[in-house]
């Protein structure tokens, strides 16, 4: 079980401090949207370089950005260990995974809540995770989508069925009251954002959702 807080709820004008306040995290999750593919602006290619120097975390690039083909392999070279690019927005899925892979990076596709997963079942030997949005993408902060937990099933029963190496995130809305309803679908990575930053202690976030996520007694699988 895996907890990668989104840096999308911190403070922007301090976020290696931030980064520094979740020591217990698994990785960092960054998201880069552009006002194209997402109707809001964050942050880009300056940024995450800075924030590169500034932990020695994993980082996962959550690209909601038009044009993922020409984007993504940039910041798998700033040293980011993961990308992850969207399948409503690429072009040649199986040649960008490649193309991260060949600069050391793991390749991730996220689905948002209305892309079926057939989307990416050709394919999934290629990718090391898929990101299930449990939002639309955009903003932190939004209610957790049931209705996308039977795809987290699915791909659960795929992965499984074809004994494949791929993690299933969750992205959006993650916090206590929801990670149970997750973990029992077959999510073995969860992104959370506000449910961290917005509290007084978010290391003690991290832990305590890594705590639920490990012992609901339905680990992913199942
Ligand atoms: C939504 C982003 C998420 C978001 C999660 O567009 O991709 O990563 O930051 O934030 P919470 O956990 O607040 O939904
Ligand atoms: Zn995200």
């Amino acid at each position: 079980m895996r907890i990668t807080p989104s840096i999308l709820n911190a403070d922007f004008a301090r976020l290696g401090a931030e980064i520094a306040r979740v020591p217990s995290a698994d990785a960092i999750h960054v998201d880069v949207m552009d006002n194209h593919f997402v109707p809001n602006l964050t942050m880009g290619v300056p940024v995450v370089e800075s924030l590169r120097k500034a932990t020695a975390k994993m980082l996962d690039i959550h690209l909601m950005i038009e044009d993922p083909d020409r984007w993504a392999p940039v910041y798998a070279e700033l040293g980011a260990e993961s990308v992850t690019f969207h399948i409503e927005a690429v072009t040649a899925p199986v040649r960008l995974a490649r193309a991260l892979h060949a600069k050391g990076a793991r390749a991730s596709v996220a689905l948002n809540p209305g892309t079926p997963v057939e989307m990416v079942t050709a394919f999934l030997g290629e990718i090391d995770m898929v990101t299930v949005m449990s939002v639309e993408p955009g903003f932190g902060g939004q209610s957790f989508m049931d209705l996308v937990l039977p795809k987290v099933r699915e791909l659960r029963r795929l992965i499984n069925a074809e004994n494949l190496d791929i993690w299933v995130q969750m992205d959006g809305g993650v916090s206590v009251e929801t990670i149970e309803r997750c973990v029992e679908a077959g999510a073995d990575t969860f992104v959370a954002g506000s449910a961290v930053f917005k509290t007084d202690d978010p290391d003690q976030m991290v832990r305590q959702l890594r705590t639920i996520a490990a012992s609901c007694g339905c680990g992913a699988g199942k």
